[in-house]
């Protein structure tokens, strides 16, 4: 099958577009490479530097005719997102309904798009499921949510099918530090440098971390099942940040303590997602634990890839 996966350059992105082309699938990357890397994609990929609100977008379609579009590129920075509003917007939005129209007028069969926690805002309850009120508390949060509206109008209207997949905090190698899993990332480079993490808090703060392998499995399992649906993609496992410094002070030894600064305004609390649905409907679950996970990070940013 011929998949087309934007923000096939970056982290996660790029991590889906190894296993489709190890699946044997063809795979076309669109990417503008404001954060990803070429060097990410392997040579197998077709790759397209292009930015998604581009009009020329639709010739990539109209060569390449994709039955499947995997939606990972966007503007993923919660802080430009609340200094550049305009920007943020524009990609996550309207490059979103750019990609949508291409997909309607190219009769692609699904669309697979990368949501997040973010849409929940500050949870009412935990764990979070996907009855959960959304509430975004970011402009980032609105402008991931708000392609998910479309994606279901215009199934409605035109029978696009989709499934959207909501990502906790998503962590493994290639990962920039600007991403919502993007602490692990600093931990990382911090312990390797022999540098004082900054921890914002009292550290007892709770996340649900899921490595990017995880994700990968939920978008294969996306190709196939959860026609019109939204899944939580996590762990189910409430993480501490003080537990993962424990964490990485066992992978890595050595006594580095934290400094604690005073917490961040607007950091949510305690997160956590109920995945059953995941594993119910795309018959998915997360199967790397934290220190598996952990280790592979780890290694990849010793071998300094
Ligand atoms: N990392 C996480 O923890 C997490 C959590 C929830 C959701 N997500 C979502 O997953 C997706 C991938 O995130 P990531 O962490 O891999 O980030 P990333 O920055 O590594 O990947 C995004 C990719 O999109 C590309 N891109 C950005 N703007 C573009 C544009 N206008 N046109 C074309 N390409 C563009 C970038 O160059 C990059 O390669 C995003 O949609 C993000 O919102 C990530």
């Amino acid at each position: 099958m011929k998949v087309v996966v934007t923000g096939g350059a970056g982290f996660i992105g790029s991590h889906i577009v190894d296993r489709l082309i190890e699946e044997g699938h063809d795979v076309v990357v669109v990417d503008n490479l404001s954060t990803g890397n070429v060097g990410q994609i392997r040579p197998e990929g077709e790759f397209y530097q292009l930015d998604i609100t581009d009009a020329a977008l639709e010739e990539v379609f109209a060569k390449e005719r994709p039955q499947f579009v995997i939606h990972h590129a966007a503007q993923i920075d919660v802080q430009k997102s609340l200094e550049d509003p305009v920007l943020d917007a524009s990609v996550n939005i309207l490059g979103t309904v750019n990609l949508l129209n291409c997909c309607v007028k190219y009769e692609v069969g699904k669309v697979i798009y990368a949501s997040t926690a973010a849409v929940y805002g500050v949870p009412q309850y935990l764990p979070i499921d996907e009855n959960h009120p959304v509430g975004p508390i970011s402009n980032y949060g609105i402008s991931k949510y708000t392609p998910e509206q479309y994606l279901k109008v215009y199934q409605e209207m035109f029978g696009l099918n989709y499934t959207v997949l909501r990502y906790a905090n998503v962590y493994g190698p290639r990962q920039g530090v600007k991403g919502e899993g993007g602490v692990i990332c600093i931990f990382a480079n911090k312990f390797l440098a022999g540098q004082a993490p900054f921890i914002f808090g009292d550290g007892s703060q709770t996340r649900d971390f899921v490595y990017v392998g995880d994700v990968v499995k939920a978008n294969l399992a996306a190709l196939e099942k959860g026609d019109g649906g939204v899944f939580n993609i996590g762990t189910g496992v409430q993480v501490s940040v003080n537990e993962l410094l424990e964490q990485f002070k066992l992978l890595l030894g050595g006594s580095i303590e934290p400094v604690y600064e005073p917490p961040r305004a607007g950091d949510i609390r305690d997160s956590v997602f109920d995945v059953s649905r995941a594993a119910e409907v795309l018959d998915w679950q997360s199967e790397w634990s934290l220190e598996d996970g952990l280790r592979e990070t780890v290694k990849y940013y010793q071998d300094g890839d």
